[in-house]
């Protein structure tokens, strides 16, 4: 069988979704995610993009010990030699460097000519290549591009050292067979590619780019280009677990394997959900909360006389733990921590400790644990910085007759102080009082609740992201009270703005936490 090569880049083209931004320590703790999974590249940044995106690699590079860790760069060399700063330090580096090829951005955005670009990527290869022997070019928009030129590009490139041509379908245009034949076409075409790996990267726009990377690797690609839960730039990119899953469940028919631990599927995806607070559709293949839920009634009786009837996929190959009621108010210490460890979570003493005692706080509001009530609480606490504003008691009235009313207290600093406020709603009465309390003027820029479980009793999740002077900060509350839940979501991202207020070392990348 045929081996493809998992190249992740949630890190960067993955952070390039609206709102994904993350802080290099988070970074660091996804990386070391992605490695556990069994990706053999990742692609931690783009650091000629920001200083915070440099120091993100350059830490990323300094822990990895087993996977490739690319940097990826345009073509110049000052781009070049920024990529290579960050990830000299990594066992395995890579220098992923890219120019477009097609007309459309040659005559708008480049302006240039073909053989300008030829020349370009030559050169650009050539500089990587005299840093590292890892080299891989990006023929940026080739699925909209010339194909005979785009051969002659990656000609050039492989000339120059490129061990690896990346194929992207930048714009999602492309449609399965059209971008099958374009790699058979590049293989046919190109005198040198046999010197090269042939890499996809895939877009989602028209909601293709999982059965376009497919056609890519069957028509000899070996190289999938990947984000998990498919985050990315507009609608995205190809999703990791939809590419693993494919091959491990049609393996014999397409003759290819990873050496992705598809175990370790459930706790990345939720790790990604978690740091970025892009909540994974319910219906997403693979991870999302309906993927192995069977509601229909002949579906539930073929189910039970023999899974195999409606299921292609063990839910405990992906790492969902069949068991999934896990926790109430009598389990204990060493029961927890299993079930952390279950759940893919790497945590301190200390953290285990300040997290079993919240569980059992939550355990007395709510009789059954589920593995999205841990989840949840891991993600509030991830998030909390030290608490300026806390909340103490909040009491709301709302209904059809009456105008929204609540009465807050908070401790400010530590100082008990009480107010009432009116709103268009409970959550807006909920929110005028406490920016009253607080003397804040933050913009509620996203607002989205999510059910965690199923059941009367789920909890309410709610995540919020503020704005105030240019700052973003994510806050995140969860409560079988979906009002509360808003309102610990609120006082969790006015925390966090203060907090990056007071901490202005921090720089521009951590502050959109
Ligand atoms: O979509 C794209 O073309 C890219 C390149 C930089 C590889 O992300
Ligand atoms: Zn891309």
């Amino acid at each position: 069988m045929d081996r493809v090569i998992f190249f992740d880049t949630t890190l960067r083209d993955g952070e390039q979704s609206p709102g994904a931004s993350m802080n290099t320590a988070e970074k660091v703790r996804l990386a070391t995610q992605l490695e556990k999974l069994g990706v053999d590249v990742i692609e931690a940044g783009f650091p000629a993009a920001s200083p915070g995106d440099f120091e993100a690699v350059q830490a990323i590079s300094q822990k990895m010990t087993k996977i490739q860790v690319a940097g990826l760069a345009r073509t110049s060399k000052d781009d070049i030699d920024r990529a290579w700063g960050a990830i000299k330090d990594a066992a395995h580096p890579r220098i992923h460097t890219f120019i477009a090829t097609s007309d459309i951005h040659l005559k708008h955005k480049l302006k240039m000519d073909r053989e300008q670009v030829i020349k370009t990527a030559y050169e650009s290869v050539r500089y990587a290549k005299s840093l590292t022997d890892n080299v891989e070019f990006s023929a940026e928009d080739a699925s909209r591009s010339d194909r005979e030129f785009l051969c002659r590009v990656l000609e050039a490139a492989i000339d120059a050292g490129a061990t690896t041509v990346n194929i992207p379908d930048t714009v999602g245009y492309a449609l399965p067979n059209e971008f099958g034949e374009l790699i058979s076409y590049i293989k046919g075409h190109t005198p040198n590619i046999a010197r090269a790996i042939i890499s996809v990267h895939c877009h989602n726009d028209l909601g293709l780019a999982t059965a376009n990377t497919m056609a890519g690797l069957i028509a000899g690609a070996r190289q999938a280009e990947v984000t998990i839960n498919g985050i990315g730039e507009r609608a995205g990119n190809t999703s990791l677990e939809e590419i693993a899953m494919s091959i491990h469940t049609r393996k014999s028919l397409l003759n290819l394997e990873t050496i992705i631990n598809t175990h370790e599927i459930m706790p990345t995806s939720r790790l990604v959900s978690m740091i970025t607070g892009i909540v994974v559709q319910p219906n997403k293949a693979i991870v999302g909360a309906n993927a192995f839920a069977h509601e229909a009634g002949i579906h539930q009786d073929g189910i039970l006389k023999n899974r195999m009837t409606y299921e292609i996929m063990e839910p405990a190959t992906v790492g969902l733990t069949s068991n999934r009621l896990v926790l109430g108010k009598h389990s204990g210490r060493h029961a927890f921590r299993d079930k952390l460890k279950d759940l893919g979570y790497d945590l301190t003493k200390e953290e285990i400790d300040s997290l079993f005692i919240k569980m059992k706080e939550l355990a007395d509001k709510k009789k059954d644990l589920l593995d999205e009530d841990i989840d949840a609480l891991i993600a509030e606490e991830h998030l909390r910085v030290p608490d300026i504003y806390k909340l103490d008691y909040l009491n709301v009235v709302s209904g059809t007759v009456t105008i929204p009313t609540a009465t807050v207290i908070l401790f400010i600093e530590g100082v008990k102080t009480q107010s009432s406020g009116f709103g268009m709603g409970p959550i807006d009465a909920t929110y005028n009082t406490i920016a009253k309390m607080t003397g804040t003027k933050s913009n509620l820029v996203r607002f989205s609740v999510n059910s965690i479980t199923g059941g009367m009793d789920a909890q309410g999740e709610v995540t919020v992201r503020l704005e105030e002077g240019g700052m973003l900060a994510l806050g995140k509350g969860t409560d079988p009270d979906i009002i509360t839940a808003a309102a610990k979501a609120y006082i969790n991202g006015l925390n966090r703005l203060k907090y990056l207020k007071r901490n202005p070392s921090i720089d521009a990348q951590e502050r959109s936490f």
